[in-house]
């Protein structure tokens, strides 16, 4: 249990935009909490397929084909059904209606100073041609988190301005209201929040190349672990290695369970005597260990894929009844119940 989330069974809401395959940076930092958390919260899992068109539109059938894979990565590293709702966002259009009236609790200026936008925009090149849909994802990411009256919210740093701003969305239609019908939210940010890429590059991600997939082959693992990046002035065995910024260390912290093994081998390296292919060979142990079994359920469940689009069918459905409730509770809060 997290500290003071104890008294209450606290709903959790999710989720991610479906533009890739998952990777370990998405294990570490939010999919193997999930797995934890199903067991002690009411857990709900959104495939943000909508979210994701904002800065998608010209390629929609990559939104398409990626909700079926990552929700594939979902069943494979081990969340269960039975014990979390998964749902898909566009499938649920209350959420659609409840952003359209929350954009007008939000001002253009108040969004233009979201940090994460900005640094979106940024990233992007959009300058002056930014969708208004992706503008506004802030104000539908509002919508789907209050939608469920979720307490907690997993999301990684660069997400914390989006609970912000939830939060003071539901504030400002709770005082409209005059009435506590949304509820405001606490985000929750992982220890380990960030992976680098194997390039050492800050970020793990499927845009920059330097990811390790859930769904690499054994083959593809070992490609990866040989390019993976160590410490470049460690030139010869005998030379003492270095920790810091060496993407084989972080990635053992990160996944090898043998604490004790792991030390002794940083300390060899630290001494000098040590050469990074024996690092590597560890590490490439633990990441095949680690990875075999997510493969080969995930192998098992894409042999039925219309089993798996029946799981997605149903979580939405209950889902949706949650959604459904809030929403007309926030009509008839702003007078938009007529009959
Ligand atoms: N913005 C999140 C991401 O990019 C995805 C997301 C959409 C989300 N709606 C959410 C996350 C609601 C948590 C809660 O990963």
């Amino acid at each position: 249990m997290l500290p003071g989330t104890e008294d209450k069974k606290h709903l959790i809401l999710t989720g991610d935009r479906p533009t890739g395959p998952l990777h370990l940076g998405h294990y570490v930092g939010s999919l193997r909490n999930r797995v934890k958390f199903q067991n002690q919260y009411e857990q709900y899992i959104m495939l943000a397929d909508a979210q994701a068109l904002t800065d998608n539109m010209e390629n929609p059938a990559k939104v398409h084909d990626n909700v079926m894979e990552v929700a594939l990565d979902y069943l494979a590293v081990g969340i269960d059904p039975a014990k979390s709702t998964i749902l898909i966002q566009s499938q649920i259009p209350e959420l659609t209606e409840l952003t359209f009236y929350y954009l007008n609790l939000v001002t253009v200026a108040r969004l233009e100073r979201n940090p994460t936008i900005k640094q979106e925009i940024v990233m992007r090149n959009f300058e002056r041609d930014i969708p208004a849909g992706f503008f506004t994802y802030p104000v539908s990411q509002a919508a789907d988190i209050s939608a469920f009256k979720a307490t907690l919210v997993p999301v990684g740093e660069d997400q914390i301005p989006m609970i912000e701003q939830t939060n003071e969305i539901v504030r400002r239609f709770n005082r409209l209201a005059n009435k506590d019908i949304l509820v405001e939210c606490q985000a929750l940010v992982p220890e380990i929040g960030r992976l680098p890429g194997i390039d050492g590059k800050a970020k793990m991600s499927k845009s920059l190349g330097n990811a390790i997939n859930l769904n690499f082959t054994a083959a593809e693992i070992k490609a990866a672990v040989r390019n993976v990046y160590t410490d470049p002035l460690h030139l010869r065995v005998a030379d003492p290695g270095h920790l810091e910024g060496n993407v084989a260390f972080i990635y053992l912290d990160a996944f090898d369970e043998d604490k004790a093994g792991l030390q002794e081998m940083k300390d060899h390296y630290v001494r000098g005597g040590l050469g990074d292919s024996i690092v590597k060979a560890r590490l490439e142990g633990v990441l095949q260990d680690l990875l075999k079994p997510i493969r080969e359920r995930r192998e098992e469940f894409a042999k039925d894929r219309g089993q798996v689009l029946q799981i997605l069918k149903e979580g939405t459905r209950k889902a949706r009844e949650i959604a459904a409730q809030t929403t007309d509770e926030v009509k008839a809060a702003i007078g938009l119940k007529h009959f």
